[in-house]
């Protein structure tokens, strides 16, 4: 991802950089990774440094710098950035906030080198939360690699990962199913963010260089293909023998009984025949009433249902 050198880079850091100094003589304040933000000290960051202001000019940085305005990350798109105050929306209520869901490297700034404003969108796009990393659902793993000796290694395989972010399982599973002797194992992956997109297919993480690392050292595998779109409308007209849809039912972005129908519906046609929907997460337990929900959703809809909430494994009704 080239960043357009003249995006006002230089303009933003001067102004933000004195705006700070002026706060700094009213505060003794220093950031400081788990630092408790009081009431008052919310109060004071957003009478200096309100986090809307800051959001709304990264988003004119970022509509400039981008190759399309569409690559702006979702935190930074113009209706949320309004809407931070009312809604319980992506953007949070202050600047330490917003520095606490960044990587260390990046939190506590208010200006940004070129290499800094890079990976500060690339953690917009993919914030550490996300926690999307390399073997992050052994058990779906193991599973998966049950039913590719069950039904025959020399098989071709194709899998669809949804809501697959920087694509590390989209690209374990493809490699994993070459390991059980797939000949062609195909995967593709589809996300939410453009920027997610470029990472996953380039492999490239500025903001995690460790994860980097590691991603890079995955042997590659010639079929796997990136798009960004829905997972609830998938810009695809393929079927698939796997669907992957992992840390996405359950979790902050899909919660209701009508995403999960819109959800199973699309599974259900991207399914080729004996296909499998496969779920896994690691959301905290209070996502655990939504996961059940899902559950029983499915097997309204006649899909046969197995596992936990946590790793579940479906099947639609044979057509
Ligand atoms: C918590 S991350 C999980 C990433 C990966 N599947 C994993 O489990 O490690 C959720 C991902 O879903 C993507 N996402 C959110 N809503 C989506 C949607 N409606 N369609 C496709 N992707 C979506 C986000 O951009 C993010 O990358």
């Amino acid at each position: 991802m080239r960043l357009r050198d003249d995006c006002g880079l230089a303009r933003f850091n001067a102004n933000w950089l004195s705006r700070r100094e002026l706060f700094l003589r009213s505060s003794p304040f220093r950031w400081a990774t788990g630092h408790i933000i009081t009431p008052a000290l919310r109060s004071a960051f957003q009478t200096f440094l309100p986090v809307e202001e800051f959001l709304s000019d990264l988003q004119r940085l970022a509509r400039k710098a981008l190759p399309d305005p569409s690559w702006i990350p979702r935190i930074l798109r113009t209706s949320q950035v309004h809407t931070a105050r009312r809604s319980a929306s992506h953007a949070p209520p202050s600047l330490p906030e917003l520095w606490a869901m960044l990587p260390p490297q990046l939190a506590g700034r208010v200006s940004f080198t070129p290499d800094q404003f890079t990976q500060l969108l690339c953690a917009f796009a993919d914030p550490p939360q996300f926690g999307t990393d390399l073997a992050r659902y052994p058990d779906q793993a193991a599973q998966l690699r049950r039913h590719v000796v069950d039904r025959g290694a020399a098989t071709d395989i194709a899998v669809l990962d949804l809501g697959c972010g920087t694509g590390q399982g989209t690209r374990e599973t493809a490699f994993l199913f070459a390991e059980c002797g797939v000949r062609n194992p195909r995967a593709v992956g589809i996300t939410a963010e453009p920027i997610e997109v470029w990472m996953a297919t380039h492999r490239r993480l500025p903001h995690r260089p460790e994860r980097e690392v590691a991603l890079r050292a995955l042997p590659p595998q010639s079929d796997v293909y990136f798009v960004c779109g829905d997972a609830l409308a998938p810009p695809l007209c393929d079927t698939f023998d796997i669907v992957l849809c992992n840390g996405l039912v359950g979790g902050r972005f899909l919660q209701k009984r009508p995403a999960f129908h819109t959800l199973l519906t699309q599974c259900r046609s991207l399914l080729a025949p004996n296909g499998v929907l496969a779920l896994a997460n690691s959301f905290h337990d209070g996502a655990l009433v939504h996961l059940q929900l899902f559950a029983t959703v499915a097997k309204e809809n006649s899909w046969t249902v197995e596992g936990t909430p946590r790793d579940l494994w479906l099947q639609p009704a044979i057509r």
